[in-house]
């Protein structure tokens, strides 16, 4: 009876609330380690002192031992890393605290260091050629600190003026502060609501950063709620240094920052598990990024569709409904890849089960949809429903559920009713789970179910007494309390749902997930989108903040709902859903997605104003695909986000978050304001450097460093190419990336004030890892020759056996013009 009410408050503050729901989601004051912890200051003999002149440890691992005025005993643990990172911890003596695993992309190579002590610090600095230039030297104090050098400058202190270890029955919090001694503006702690730069909270006028996983409709902006993912990583930024500092540890947690002339400081306040602390010394955007992707790993190159169009909505209730949508993007001529099917299709929330009424013939459908070129994606959540008659639940019931301490199941509500959850910490568990992908289990699935959608994985469990999620005192593997892994559930899941894909596949294609819950390394396994947004003007410019964010913490492919998920908008809000498609295809992930009780707004039920709009948007997107799978490879490679922030490339434009560079060689400065007639774009850099203006076909060229007051109506959205920059897009317009493969190059060549360009262009198989086993793929550097009007192109791939690269067309930019020069589809090789 209890739960059936649960339910039904938490459907109607779904679907009629207005703003995040501060009753259910508690802030730091209703928090209780958050309030004891925020206020804190210690006395004098709480301060812990290091004892410099006893270093111990291992030739890799130097241990220091710690002790207060009040008898406590604590280690601090240094391991100094390869790529300019180093590894801190702080451990208790009688006390051991969980260590999560599979987070890191493997064990970090550690270097033998040398030590130097005198009577108040010992300075460590690693034995390794090409990575001595950093040192780290602990100073005893009381309060101790551990102060990072690269080369002579010092960049990030570890403070213990606030360092506390607690331990009860029932409570195991610790705090300790970071201070970027050079940084004007942080970065980082994905996923919030909040413009690019973190917001000052230490002064009070804030609540702390909170970053716990959660289920959270109608979120607000410039809310310090955690949102559904957590990523622990703070970059700290200023035109001359960027350090950071990753907290690999996935319990709650809540943060303060607070800034201080030009010094930044973060105060970290967290739940349980240990302190497990990278420093990354940078020393800018590019290589603090690389030392962040290095620890947790970049993803592989998805299959060249997941960069398309994606259609979904919640729900297409019928098989019926789902294949006229895809007829109907072809009859109105718009572009797209793949259709979702939300929980619609599912048999009431039993998922790998179809509905049997509505989904009679899933084989007939996904045949249907197959023969146009098109894939389906389906949502696949974490609840199973408790049924004895529901085989993936009667497999699980006894040994793969999240438990009580008494051994029996968690349930609790979500969308099937009364639900356990797969406990993704158990290996078998997780196997057995990743197993219902495969064909011969997901009854009448076929390969054109090309990925899977794991959504309410934070996990979302419908009572608000506990914040809507699982109780932190359940167990997973037997053994581990939900509040040492809570933030990283949802990571696992997808890890389960990823090896499942690859066995599902024979490890022949490349695996597609969508998440919405995530954590650091989630990259590797899965894709995010930002949630259940709202169809509101201030949410566009949210997805640029919420997305760059995403991509300088490794987890590039990301979008967000487009037109909004929540709110009753119809076709009469136009406006605001043609500037929306204009500015999500700068985004990695593309979907249209809405709401069940939202009036449908599929792209071709606009008005034919609108619907020229929003097609030519979607057109322009596909022309850029292979732009945005260049600088996915790339990214593979370095860990280089794919959309940056322009302070990534321009150290001094800390601030901007709605103009996006895609690589280096695209700006673009959507339209974000409501009935906007002109829009103020910064072009970055300085003279003679130059911007050509793309949107309105002018190709006019114009200075960098300088801000222009763009005339804008609503055809299209503001975006520039920069000059020196090769551009290489698909220009045939067609139904999909499906129908596009075989499709030739147009090079757009953007002459800067030299006549000099250059530009690179990756191609592969586009769906295997053939790229990855035997280096099959095509990766060129083009450079512009003046003489001929033609390209020098440099091979810089290994083997690229059976990859054809058919050019059609250069077109030349420079600031007197525009040439085209026609070549008839010449093979590069
Ligand atoms: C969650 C998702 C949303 C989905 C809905 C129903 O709210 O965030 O995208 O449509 O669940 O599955």
């Amino acid at each position: 009876m209890i739960r059936f009410w649960v339910l039904v408050v938490f459907l109607v503050s779904t679907v009629y609330g207005e703003g995040a729901d501060h009753e259910t989601f508690k802030n730091c004051s209703r928090i209780e380690f958050c309030t004891t912890l925020r206020g804190l200051t210690l006395e004098d003999d709480e301060q812990f002192t290091a004892d410099v002149k006893n270093v111990g440890g291992t030739n890799r691992v130097a241990t220091i031992p710690l002790s207060n005025g009040n008898k406590e005993s604590l280690t601090l643990e240094l391991t100094l890393l390869a790529s300019h990172t180093i590894r801190l911890k702080v451990l208790e003596i009688n006390h051991t605290r969980y260590e999560i695993p599979y987070v890191l992309n493997g064990e970090p190579e550690a270097a033998n260091f040398s030590v130097k002590t005198d009577d108040t610090s010992a300075t460590f600095t690693p034995d390794a050629n090409d990575y001595n230039d950093y040192h780290v030297v602990v100073k005893s104090g009381p309060p101790f600190t551990v102060e990072f050098y690269y080369g002579d400058n010092q960049e990030v202190v570890f403070t213990s003026e606030r360092l506390v270890m607690r331990n009860s029955e029932t409570s195991h919090p610790f705090t300790f502060g970071v201070t970027f001694l050079s940084a004007q503006m942080l970065y980082g702690l994905s996923h919030h609501a909040f413009n690019l730069g973190l917001p000052e909270t230490a002064d009070g006028s804030m609540d702390p950063i909170r970053l716990r996983n959660a289920d959270i409709s109608y979120y607000e902006i410039n809310d310090t709620l955690g949102l559904y993912g957590s990523v622990p990583v703070i970059y700290g930024h200023s035109v001359n240094w960027t350090s950071g500092v990753f907290l690999h540890n996935a319990a709650e947690q809540w943060i303060d920052i607070g800034y201080e002339d030009d010094k930044a400081s973060a105060y970290f306040m967290v739940e349980s598990a240990t302190l497990d602390l990278f420093v990354l010394l940078g020393p800018n955007p590019k290589s603090v990024v690389r030392q962040y992707t290095t620890l947790t790993g970049v993803a592989h190159m998805p299959q060249i569709w997941v960069l398309g169009y994606h259609q979904c909505r919640w729900s297409y209730w019928t098989q019926e409904d789902a294949k006229s949508v895809v007829a109907n993007m072809d009859k109105y001529d718009f572009p797209m890849d793949v259709l979702w099917l939300d929980d619609g299709h599912s048999n009431k929330n039993r998922y790998f089960e179809w509905n049997p009424e509505n989904y009679s013939d899933p084989i007939e459908m996904q045949q249907n949809i197959s023969s146009t070129g098109r894939r389906i994606v389906t949502i696949l959540d974490p609840h199973i429903k408790v049924a004895d008659d529901y085989a993936v639940y009667t497999g699980a019931k006894e040994k793969y559920f999240v438990k009580w301490a008494n051994g029996s199941n968690f349930e609790g509500i979500c969308w099937p009713g009364l639900a356990s959850w797969i406990d993704f910490l158990n290996e078998e568990a997780s196997d057995y789970y990743g197993s219902w992908y495969r064909y011969d289990r997901f009854n009448k699935s076929t390969p054109t179910l090309a990925g899977a959608w794991n959504d309410m994985n934070e996990p979302s469990v419908f009572d608000n007494n506990l914040e809507k999620t699982l109780p932190f005192e359940v167990l997973h593997n037997g053994t581990v309390e939900h509040r040492n892994i809570h933030n990283m559930y949802g990571f696992l899941q997808t890890r389960s749902t990823h090896k499942g894909l690859l066995i599902r596949d024979n490890s022949t294609v490349r695996p597609f997930i969508l998440t919405r819950s995530h954590f650091a390394g989630s990259q590797r396994y899965a894709v995010m989108w930002t949630g259940d947004n709202t169809a509101e003007w201030p949410y566009i410019r949210l997805s640029y903040s919420e997305c760059l964010t995403a991509n300088l913490l490794g987890m590039v492919i990301c979008g967000a709902d487009v037109a909004g998920f929540f709110d009753n908008r119809t076709s009469a809000d136009e406006e605001l859903s043609q500037r929306w498609y204009q500015a999500a295809i700068w985004l990695p992930f593309f979907r249209g997605h809405s709401e069940k009780t939202t009036a449908r707004r599929e792209p071709y039920l606009f008005s034919e104003d609108a619907q020229v709009v929003i097609r030519n948007a979607l057109k322009l997107r596909y022309k850029h695909i292979p732009v945005f799978y260049t600088l996915f490879f790339e990214y593979t490679l370095t860990g280089e986000p794919i959309i940056r922030p322009f302070f990534y490339h321009y150290p001094s434009m800390l601030t901007y978050d709605d103009h996006l560079l895609l690589g280096t060689d695209i700006l673009a400065r959507p339209v974000f304001e409501e009935s906007a007639t002109k829009v103020t774009v910064t072009l970055p850099g300085e003279e003679p450097a130059l911007w050509y203006r793309v949107d309105d076909e002018s190709w006019t060229s114009y200075s960098a460093g300088t801000e222009l007051e763009i005339d804008v109506d609503i055809s299209a959205s503001p975006f520039f190419y920069r000059g020196g920059s090769i551009i290489s897009r698909k220009d045939r317009e067609k139904g999909s990336t499906t129908d596009m493969v075989d499709d030739p190059f147009t090079v757009y060549v953007n002459l800067d004030a030299d006549s000099a360009a250059s530009g690179t262009l990756y191609v592969d198989d586009y769906y295997s890892f053939d790229y990855q086993n035997y280096d099959n793929f095509l990766y060129i550097l083009m450079k512009y020759i003046p003489e001929s009007h033609g390209l020098d192109i440099t091979d810089l791939s290994v083997n690229s056996t059976g990859i054809n690269l058919l050019f059609q067309r250069i077109v030349i930019n420079s600031p007197t013009g525009k040439s085209f020069y026609h070549i008839r589809h010449r093979k590069c090789r």
